[in-house]
């Protein structure tokens, strides 16, 4: 369903998605690079805990709410890539930190 333009390989950084080391290209969101990875679920729902997806990928819907180097409740569609970066799916309802 999704695939890469061929010039978006050029330059590549090395991420942690859901625990699995992962090659994506510089310039991804963090949600591109767990849909690159497979993983539909972005997030579980604090209710029923069904799996979301990202849907507009312009910080407008909030479906894309994911962990990020331990910080949860962050727009991965908005969260540009960095060498090293944990992502994660974030289970239910997460509380802010202060
Ligand atoms: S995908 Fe809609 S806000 Fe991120």
């Amino acid at each position: 369903m999704f695939q890469l333009l061929p010039d978006t390989t050029a330059q590549t950084l090395t991420v942690i998605v859901n625990g699995e080391t992962v090659t994506v290209p510089h310039g991804f969101t963090a949600a591109a690079a767990m849909l690159l990875c497979g993983e539909s679920a972005t997030r579980t729902t604090a209710l029923s805990g069904e799996g979301r997806a990202p849907y507009c990928m312009m910080g407008v819907c909030f479906e894309c709410l994911m962990e990020i180097n331990g910080e949860p409740n962050q727009q991965g569609c908005l969260v540009t890539v960095a060498e090293g970066m944990h992502i994660n799916r974030q289970q239910g309802k997460r509380e802010v930190r202060e």
